[in-house]
């Protein structure tokens, strides 16, 4: 079995790793050194992405528990009135706590969300003609089975003039991890 095939396998396992991953690290992602957030902000227009008065649209695909898609969604908010935002992922746990964080975090009221708890593979099935202004995958891409085929559907979700990201370790991702979970063990 493919390492980051594992959530497809057995979604308990993977959360599982997951959780030890987070607590290798020391702490929760929601305490997450300010500067990890701002990396992924800054990678966002400054620009208003759509005409005045129409929604802007996002889809995040596996956004986990939210923690980088609300700080991208907070910088949007300085711009547009109200969002739509599309929220792919596969864990209901993860979704659970996401919108747990929607629920104690009034800044992030302007946003209208759609929860599609499936993979992006199981998700391309489904989509409909939406068109968003903004697409991203941060460190998702991992986990498709085809990477390809992923990327080329993402990129036709995007409405003319949109923005898309995607954030993934290169080389050998099961590597970087190690080394990361690594440089904390010598601490
Ligand atoms: C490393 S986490 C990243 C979460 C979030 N984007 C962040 O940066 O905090 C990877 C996420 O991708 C989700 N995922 C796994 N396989 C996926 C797939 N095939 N399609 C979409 N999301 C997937 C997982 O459930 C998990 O929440």
């Amino acid at each position: 079995m493919e390492v980051g095939r594992l959530i497809n396998y057995s979604p308990e396992r993977y959360l599982e790793s997951m959780m030890a991953l987070r607590t290798a690290y020391g702490r929760d992602q929601r305490d997450r050194d300010p500067a990890y957030y701002q990396y992924f902000v800054a990678k966002v227009p400054d620009s208003a992405l759509c005409e005045p008065g129409t929604d802007l649209r996002v889809l995040g695909i596996g956004s986990g528990s939210g923690d980088v898609d609300s700080a991208i969604l907070k910088k949007l908010l300085q711009r547009h009135n109200s969002v739509y935002n599309r929220v792919v992922e596969p864990s209901g746990e993860m979704i659970e706590r996401y919108k747990t964080r929607v629920r104690e975090d009034t800044s992030l009221g302007a946003v209208n969300f759609d929860w599609r708890q499936q993979t992006a593979e199981e998700y391309v099935q489904t989509k409909d003609d939406t068109k968003f202004h903004l697409i991203h995958a941060v460190h998702v891409l991992y986990h498709v089975e085809d990477l390809d085929a992923t990327l080329r559907n993402m990129w036709e979700q995007l409405a003319d003039g949109g923005y898309m990201f995607i954030t993934i370790k290169s080389g050998c991702w099961w590597k970087a991890v190690l080394q990361a979970v690594g440089e904390v063990w010598q601490r």
